[in-house]
């Protein structure tokens, strides 16, 4: 009697050692024992380490998947999970009944609604199976010998993690949408070439997109012959594959959680998370530009850039075609009208900077715009036809298109598409399209009434109807409207619910103590201005970088972020790259890649650039900011461009530094009356700012045009330039004034270009080209805003006349 009432005793302390007191978490699961759905706060495997669970995870509204997750770190509970692996991603079950199920004969099932097997590993084992989660998040089925039968390593879903080796025989696939986990469209895989790709496998076609689908093996780094098809992401946060490809987390070298996931948008990130910490920030990503990724809109519409968004895109449809899923934009777009062959019912509309990438039904090298409409008028088939001029070949490519897909616009594309559309429509369409553009072709970007301190939704959208029937008069600051149309109504759209801060690549939050280190405590400064100090520091993965330290940090955090993540998402060869930032405190840094040949007026005043090189630099920097202006979709003014903010890359390229700093400096100010009107720096501001009148993208084109005459005559605009008019009298001018004058007493002999040039050049220039681009830049430093070009044409001016190399 005694016996049995001790042995009672021990069995049950023996059972809450087991399963631990504070909870009823499992750590094996043995033969015989089952999981049941109907208690997935308690039943659940966890790993000895406490970084990982396994159990039932609620996929929909009574629908469950098994799956292996990260565990919230500091036991923060309400956090979501951030799941790993799935057994039934594309058969959830029911949460009623369902178990999963550990049979003496060493099979692992998972039954739905204790009938229907819809998941079993198909082993058997008659020495003690067990199931366990080990410390690196994989799910081992083995035997009392160690012997493993089944891992879940061996068949991941959309997600890799240290150690996990992605073979010839497995692939990584995206979740269908955000929130829908079954499988989708996006592959990551090894080929027949031994590559490793990303491929977009829709219900219709599929399309490799990753390497960049136009680039050879060796172009893109990689090698065909390593048959042995690996690709592993070690702890550290290397990831390398046996094609040659690797690549390293921003944050390289640490022992910290990491996991790589190809998402539902179809990219593959790394991400990592501080031990201890919350949030899942991006430390690689293996497409910068989410337009390139194949199938994201659908058929039949593009894919605009656009970093106010939180993915950094926008699908459109195009004009005449209408959204077929209004919840799906990977089912494309649909024509809204009866396609007829009859060749004098079509005509064409003209999509400016468009392309659709692949299926070609054919090519055309050196022909017209005309023939290569008529070309396509005579197929039937042709939808469209995308026209190229190739400058580095000299003559256009015409390229005919069955199926419009993987559609995408960017003002870096020099191409324009037409589509084929029934006179009907087009002429309908054309004028609803002209009135758009026209908007933007005036140059009336940015507008801003003062009234939007008193922040309501309402007057945003009134100033929005005012900015668009570009009706002006208002006190206007240098500040971009949409900026507070969506973050300052709604500031929290910014963070991805996933918890990480979704940019380009690399883009990533730094913390103050890791720039300290990298700066050596601020020790090297290498430039002053802008809102703050500029040093030199080497960061953790050796990249060396400008670290810009802002004087003020009065601004919130949401904000700061907001403002922030946009800047950080503009991508152009012509901008100086963001490579993160730090907020912490009182501290605002910003980190941006690191130019070795320093800014243009180091330059100039080195006299070390020749003509093609200045050339080189006038035209870069109107691309630059064409860009930050353009089109109505990135509506940034710099608002103070002089040659302190253009850097030079080691071929002479320049890039714009400092743009968006507007933003993240004076929106203190802004809540006085008296907006902030001490943008930009003398010589290089432009007549609004002085007489109040509004400020719009002409203020940056007035500066870029003195930084060109700049450029041209090696004199700064607050020299003062002593002429002696009519042989006698000594007058003092200023530069603007002064190459005016020259101009307009110029001879058809001798050129009055040759008066102004830099005399460091010694002559050794190209007259005709100089000229045009000292006649250009007269044009941007016009009084009257409205005279002035936009980026846009003085870009489309300076091409014209062959001053691109
Ligand atoms: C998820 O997507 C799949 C495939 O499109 C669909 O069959 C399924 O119903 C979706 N699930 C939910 C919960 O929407
Ligand atoms: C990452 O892995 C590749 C390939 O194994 C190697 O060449 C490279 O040196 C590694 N990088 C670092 C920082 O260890
Ligand atoms: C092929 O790749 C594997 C894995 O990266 C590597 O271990 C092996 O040395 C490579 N073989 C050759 C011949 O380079
Ligand atoms: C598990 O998480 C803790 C705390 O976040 C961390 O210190 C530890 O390195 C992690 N272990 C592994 C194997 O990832
Ligand atoms: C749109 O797609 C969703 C999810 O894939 C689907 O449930 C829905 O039925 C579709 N709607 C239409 C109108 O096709
Ligand atoms: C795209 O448009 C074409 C007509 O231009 C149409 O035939 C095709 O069905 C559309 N694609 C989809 C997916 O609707
Ligand atoms: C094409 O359209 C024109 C004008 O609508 C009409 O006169 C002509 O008969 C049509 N041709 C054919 C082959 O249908
Ligand atoms: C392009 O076409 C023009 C006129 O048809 C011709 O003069 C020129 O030689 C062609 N260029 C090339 C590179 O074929």
């Amino acid at each position: 009697m005694e016996f049995t009432c001790m042995s009672i005793i021990i069995v049950l302390l023996s059972l809450a050692l087991s399963f631990g007191f504070s909870s009823s978490e499992v750590i094996t699961l043995r033969k015989g024992s089952s999981l049941s759905v109907e208690k997935p706060e308690h039943d659940f495997l966890v790993s000895s380490n406490r970084n990982f669970s396994a159990g039932f995870y609620a996929v929909g509204n009574n629908a469950y998947s098994f799956a292996v997750w990260f565990n919230p770190n500091n036991g923060q509970t309400s956090r979501e999970r951030t799941v790993v692996w799935m057994a039934n991603r594309d058969n959830p079950v029911n949460g009623k009944r369902s178990k999963l199920f550990l049979f003496k004969t060493g099979n692992l099932i998972l039954t739905d609604a204790g009938k229907f097997t819809v998941w079993a590993t198909n082993t058997d084992s008659l020495s003690n199976p067990q199931l366990l989660l080990q410390d690196t998040g994989n799910l081992v089925l083995r035997n009392s010998e160690g012997v493993v039968l089944w891992q879940s390593f061996d068949f991941p879903t959309d997600t890799l993690l240290p150690q996990q080796h992605l073979t010839r025989i497995t692939k990584l696939i995206s979740s269908r949408t955000r929130n829908n986990h079954s499988s989708g469209f996006y592959q990551l895989f090894f080929d027949d070439d031994n590559l490793l790709k990303l491929l977009y496998n829709g219900p219709d076609v599929s399309s490799v997109y990753w390497p960049d689908p136009w680039l050879v093996s060796w172009e893109a780094g990689r090698s065909t012959f390593n048959n042995s098809r690996v690709a592993v992401l070690d702890s550290l946060g290397n990831l390398t594959s046996s094609d040659d490809f690797s690549s390293m987390a921003y944050d390289y070298g640490r022992v910290i959680q990491r996991r790589l996931k190809l998402d539902y948008d179809g990219n593959i990130r790394l991400y990592s998370r501080e031990n201890g910490g919350e949030e899942w920030v991006v430390s690689w990503q293996a497409k910068s530009q989410p337009c390139r990724v194949h199938g994201i809109c659908g058929a039949n519409s593009t894919c605009n850039y656009d970093p106010s968004s939180v993915t950094g895109r926008k699908c459109y449809c195009l004009p005449g075609y209408r959204l077929k899923n209004q919840t799906d934009w990977s089912y494309g777009c649909e024509p809204n009208f009866e396609m007829t062959c009859n060749r004098s019912e079509t005509g064409f509309l003209k999509l400016r900077h468009v392309e659709f990438y692949g299926y070609d039904y054919n090519f055309l090298k050196n022909i017209t715009l005309e023939k290569c409409k008529n070309e396509c008028l005579q197929l039937c088939n042709c939808k469209a036809f995308q026209y190229t001029f190739r400058s580095d070949e000299g003559f256009s490519y015409c390229y005919y298109k069955t199926l419009l897909l993987n559609g995408y616009r960017s003002p870096s594309y020099e191409g324009d598409t037409y589509i084929k559309l029934p006179k009907i429509i087009l002429s309908s369409i054309k004028k609803s399209v002209e009135e758009t553009n026209s908007a933007c072709a005036k140059g009336v970007t940015i507008v801003l009434e003062r009234a939007y301190t008193k922040g309501n939704g309402n007057s945003l959208v009134t100033s929005l109807l005012w900015f668009v029937s570009a009706i002006g008069g208002f006190e206007i600051a240098c500040i971009l409207l949409v900026w507070f149309f969506l973050f300052r109504t709604q500031p929290k759209s910014v963070k991805d619910p996933e918890g990480y801060h979704l940019t380009a690549t690399g883009f990533r939050k730094f913390s103050y103590s890791e720039l300290k280190e990298a700066t050596q405590r601020f020790s090297q400064e290498i430039g002053r201005g802008g809102g703050g100090i500029v040093y030199k520091g080497v960061l953790l993965d050796k990249r060396v970088a400008a670290i810009k330290r802002l004087d003020e940090a009065n601004q919130g955090e949401g904000e700061f972020l907001a403002e922030v993540s946009i800047i950080g998402r503009l991508n152009h060869m012509n901008l100086i790259e963001m490579w993160g930032y730090c907020v912490e405190g009182k501290h605002r840094l910003l980190v941006y890649e690191y130019m070795e040949n320093g800014s243009l007026s180091e330059n100039l005043l080195r006299n070390s650039l020749n003509w093609v090189q200045r050339l080189k630099i006038a035209l870069g920097t109107a691309k630059g900011l064409a860009y930050l202006h353009e089109e109505c979709l990135e509506w940034i003014l710099h608002c103070d461009i002089k040659p302190q903010n253009i850097l030079l890359d080691s071929n002479h390229q320049p890039k714009v530094a400092d743009f968006g700093l507007s933003k993240l400096l004076n929106r203190n100010d802004l809540n006085n009356s008296s907006i902030s009107r001490i943008r930009g720096t003398r010589g290089y501001m432009a007549p609004e700012w002085i007489f109040n009148s509004p400020i719009t993208s002409k203020v940056d084109v007035y500066s870029f045009g003195i930084v060109v005459l700049e450029i041209l005559t090696g004199k700064s605009p607050t020299t003062v330039i002593q002429t002696i008019d009519d042989g006698v009298e000594v007058q003092n001018r200023r530069l603007v004034t002064w190459v005016r004058e020259t101009k307009s007493r110029g001879t058809a002999e001798a050129s009055w270009v040759k008066q102004i040039i830099d005399p460091v050049m010694e002559g050794n220039y190209d007259v005709g080209k100089m000229e045009t681009l000292a006649g250009v830049a007269l044009q941007c430093v016009e009084e009257e805003k409205d005279a002035r070009p936009t980026m846009r044409q003085v870009v489309e001016m300076l091409q014209n006349h062959e001053i691109d190399y």
